[in-house]
This record gives structure tokens, C-alpha cells and sequence, in this order.
């Protein structure tokens, strides 16, 4: 983390939460964080509850994210939401790409390339996951595999449309599982990342970007995975889904930057 970025802590709620429980939680997480500049914090929610938690947090800093989007801005695409309706529905943020998404859903680098132009085109910032899987990790691929993904996602983007993407590196292996990568295994990915954007967009851009660290992020891991150089705030999954946990996180993030950098 340098002096000119603060920490980005954004919780992805995935496919939980009613509209009502979607209320209460950013309500909570509201409550719990009046008017902090020093970190930004993004509430991802399923797209049935982006308005409501939009409204939930108005007047605070907090800002809202989807969990996906399609690259046409409309049209005869059954199911699909675009870049424009996420804009109108208070959104500033987007992920693309999330592991799952390529796991289930046929996502690609190619779709991942597609979507995050899209929703740079509307305004809407893309928080792009990369990572590896277990058998990648085990076969000594990791960077290989991190490098491929960047190439064939990010890095066809212009130097100002790559300044406005978040990058998160999500080891596949340690997603929902409970095993968080360790401190040094962040670091090393996340340090590597940021070599491969200095050689591509050069040392000012690659300062500025902000790489998220996101799989079994705890309250009890987050603030020596924040310590490290290249960790410029997480992506959270289970434990987004409780304010107390999350708003611990964001604490143990600001933490580090704060005393320990
Ligand atoms: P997790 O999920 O924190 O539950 O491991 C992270 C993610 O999927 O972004």
C-alpha cells in the first residue's frame, strides 16, 4: 500500500440475502462505519437488492457493487443485466469474472475482457478476479496461470481504462473453503501482479493499482495478510455476510494501513 491509496474492503454476498436481510445488513454496516474516509467499503449484493441497499447507505461513504454484468447495453439477452442498468441502479462497482462464474457458468478471459470494457464504457469501476486452482498451485503454474489470465483479460485495455480496474487475486483453492492463502503466498502472487502492470502500463500505474486479496478472509487473518506490501484490501465472501465480522476486516485493513506500513 502506498501513501496515495487507502484501502478498498468490498463484500460479496454472492446469492444470499432477501431484499428485507439485504436492508438490515447495509443498515448495520452503515451504523458501524459513519462517515470513514480512510478505506472505502463495497457492498455487493445479489441484483434484487442493489436499490435497497443503495438507499441504506446514502449519506454515508459507502458505496455498491453488482456481481456481474453483460456487455451489450441492451437487447434481446434473456436474463442479462448491462453496465447502464447497474449505473441506474446506484451501482459504481462490478465484479467480473469471479472464480465461480468461470466454474459454473462458462465465464471466460475472452467474457472477462468483453464485460470489463462494457462497464468501463458506462462508468462503472471492475473489480476483475484472477487465481489459481489447487492442481495449478500443486504443478508449480500459479504465476503462469496469473499471467495468462491478465494478458488475455486486462491488459488489451488503454493505460486510463486499466487505471480504473481493481484487480483480485483469489486463489481458487482458498474461496469458501476456510484455508486462506498465507500472508507470504499473497504477497508473492499479488507483488508478481504488480511487476507484470509496471512492465505493461510502467511504475506510475502499477503504484496506483489497487490488487484485493480475497478467499477465507477472517477477522482473525485479515490484518497480517493487510500488512503485506502488495495487499491493498480484500474481497470478501462468508464473512461479508455478518456486519461485525466484515466491519472488523475493514478495522484490521485501516490498521494496517494506518500504524504498521
Ligand atoms: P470467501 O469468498 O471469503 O467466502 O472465501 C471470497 C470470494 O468468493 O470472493
Amino acid at each position: 500500500m502506498t501513501a496515495l491509496k487507502k484501502p478498498v474492503i468490498a463484500g460479496n454476498w454472492k446469492m444470499y440475502k432477501t431484499i428485507a436481510e439485504a436492508r438490515e445488513l447495509a443498515e448495520a454496516v452503515a451504523r458501524g462505519w459513519p462517515q470513514v474516509k480512510a478505506a472505502t467499503l463495497i457492498l455487493i449484493p445479489p441484483f434484487t437488492a442493489i436499490q435497497e441497499v443503495k438507499k441504506a447507505v446514502s449519506g454515508t461513504e459507502i458505496r455498491v457493487g453488482a456481481q456481474d454484468v453483460f456487455w451489450e447495453e441492451k437487447g434481446a439477452f434473456t436474463g442479462e443485466i448491462s453496465a447502464l442498468q447497474l449505473r441506474e441502479a446506484g451501482c459504481d462497482f462490478v465484479v467480473i469474472g469471479h472464480s465461480e462464474r468461470r466454474q459454473y457458468f462458462g465465464e471466460s478471459d475472452e467474457t472477462v475482457r468483453k464485460k470489463t470494457q462494457a462497464a468501463l464504457a458506462h462508468g462503472l469501476q471492475p473489480v476483475v478476479c484472477i487465481g489459481e486452482s489447487l492442481a495449478e498451485r500443486e504443478n508449480g503454474q500459479t504465476l503462469t496461470r496469473i499471467k495468462d489470465q491478465l494478458e488475455r483479460s486486462v491488459f488489451s485495455l488503454t493505460e486510463a481504462d486499466f487505471s480504473q480496474v481493481l484487480l483480485a487475486y483469489e486463489p481458487i483453492w482458498a474461496i469458501g473453503t476456510g484455508r486462506n492463502a498465507t500472508p507470504q503466498q499473497a504477497e508473492e502472487v499479488q507483488a508478481f501482479i504488480r511487476s507484470l502492470i509496471k512492465a505493461k502500463y510502467g511504475n506510475k500505474v502499477a503504484d496506483c493499482a489497487i490488487i484485493l486479496y480475497g478467499g477465507s478472509v477472517k477477522p482473525s487473518n485479515a490484518l497480517s495478510l493487510a500488512r503485506e506490501k502488495d495487499v491493498d484490501g480484500f474481497l470478501v465472501g462468508g464473512a461479508s455476510l455478518e456486519a461485525d465480522s466484515f466491519l472488523a476486516i475493514a478495522r484490521e485493513a485501516l490498521r494496517a494501513d494506518e500504524g504498521l506500513k
